[in-house]
Order: C-alpha cells, then structure tokens, then sequence
C-alpha cells in the first residue's frame, strides 16, 4: 500500500537485511544455534520491498519461504553469513542486522560423527567475528542498523551496542517478555537513536514493527542525501 505512482519511501535505495539464527556444526549430524526463527528479519525485507527499496535477505535456516520480490541468500554458519553480507556491503545505502548470529562456535568440527563415551563430553567454543561490529568500522555512506535482544538493562546494554559498533539505530527487544521474543508474531521493540533519544513503542505485528523501523531508516537516508 505504499507504493504509488512516484514509488514509495524507500525507491530507489539499496536494503541488506540478515536474519534467523546461524547453526554452528560440532560433527555432521549435531550443531549448536539459538531460538531465532527470521520473522523479525523476514518481516524487515518484506516490508522494504513493498516501500520500494532493492532488497537483499541474508537468512540463516528458517522455515519461512522467501518474500515477495526480495533476493534472499541462505546461509548455515555465522562465517557464511560474514562472507555473504561483506561482499555485499559496498553497494548498500543500509544494512539491517536482525539475524542472531552465533558468538561462539565449536573450535574442531568433526567431519564424522561422533560417538558417545561414558561421563560427560566438553566441547572446546571459540568465538565467531562480530559481523556488525566489522561493517560498523568499514562502513562509508552506509546506514547501519543493528538489534539487541536484551533481558535487562535494555536501555544502556543497547546503546552501548550502538556506540561500540558504530551504529546509526539499534532496535531493542527484551526477549524475556511475553509477546516480544523469539517465534512469536507480536515484539516489543524500542528504536534507540545516536542522540540517546528513543522511541519506546507499543506491542505490535512484528510486520507493524518493521515498518516503524524502515520509516525512521528512510527519514536518516533523505536528511543524509
Ligand atoms: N551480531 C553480529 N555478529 C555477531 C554477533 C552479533 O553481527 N557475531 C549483531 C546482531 O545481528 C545484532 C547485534 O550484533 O544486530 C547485537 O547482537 P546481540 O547478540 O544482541 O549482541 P552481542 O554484541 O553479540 O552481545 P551479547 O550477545 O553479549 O549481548
Ligand atoms: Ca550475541
């Protein structure tokens, strides 16, 4: 519905979205990931499609099927992911983080399965790159955007994201509750800006909370152009 003869608030503007978890294998039949499902992420490309934009969805596994009219790039790994977003990045007008990229994974994946023992198993993690953090220090004309998904402290753990990584939005959610995390159709987001300020919004469709995202994305790219 936002698009009309002159195009909507995105036309013309070059949109990366990442989303869903990453799986990080230990042996080829087990992984370690997260909760995430991509709707968040999914929701973000979708919309920013329907306002206009040239949409690129970089999505580790989930079980959404591809939106409407947006490129979308499969990943498994926390490294693919880096790969895919990075080759793609000087192109962009902005880059919108949703995906909940592993921040370790196992240090000596096994290429063959491996077999149970008597007592307990450890398993050696190392950390994966911070893919944000690494757009936030390349990064030219391009509108970074990032999440936080906190269960406290949400105001100063997200701004501290947004200044480490040299962010232009960070989008909180607090994940522990109902309604707003992982899975669920509805968040509970707020959109923290450089300034400090914030828009705290209401529950909403995670599709209702994309679009709030995309119209304060579009009003930073018209004051930046
Ligand atoms: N992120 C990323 N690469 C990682 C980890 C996180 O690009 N290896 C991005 C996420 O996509 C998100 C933002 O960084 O946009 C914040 O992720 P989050 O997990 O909330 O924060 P972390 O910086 O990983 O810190 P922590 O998990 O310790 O809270
Ligand atoms: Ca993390």
């Amino acid at each position: 519905h936002f698009l009309s003869e002159e195009g909507g608030p995105l036309t013309g503007r070059k949109i990366l979205v990442t989303a869903g978890p990453t799986v990080e294998p230990v042996d080829p039949v087990r992984y370690f990931s997260n909760r995430s499902t991509g709707k968040m992420g999914f929701a973000v490309a979708e919309r920013a499609a329907e306002m206009g934009a040239d949409v690129t969805l970089i999505s580790g596994p989930s079980p959404l099927s591809d939106p409407y009219g947006v490129k979308v790039i499969r990943v498994q790994t926390a490294a693919e992911m880096l790969d895919e977003t990075l080759s793609r990045f000087d192109g962009q007008d902005a880059v919108i983080k949703s995906a909940a990229v592993a921040d370790y994974r196992p240090a000596n994946p096994l290429a063959y399965k491996m077999k149970k023992q008597d007592g307990p198993l450890s398993v050696e993690m190392e950390r994966t790159d911070d893919i944000l953090k690494l757009l936030g220090e390349r990064k030219k004309h391009q509108l970074l955007i990032g999440f936080a998904a906190e269960t406290d402290r949400v105001h100063e753990y997200a701004m501290e994201k947004l200044r480490k990584k040299n962010l232009d939005l960070i989008v909180s959610n607090n994940v522990a509750v109902e309604g707003a995390g992982f899975a669920s159709d509805t968040n509970l987001i707020t959109i923290h800006r450089k300034d400090g300020s914030a828009a705290e919004l209401p529950m909403m469709s995670k599709k209702d909370a994309a679009e709030a995202i995309l119209l304060e994305a579009a009003a930073l790219l018209r004051a930046e152009s």
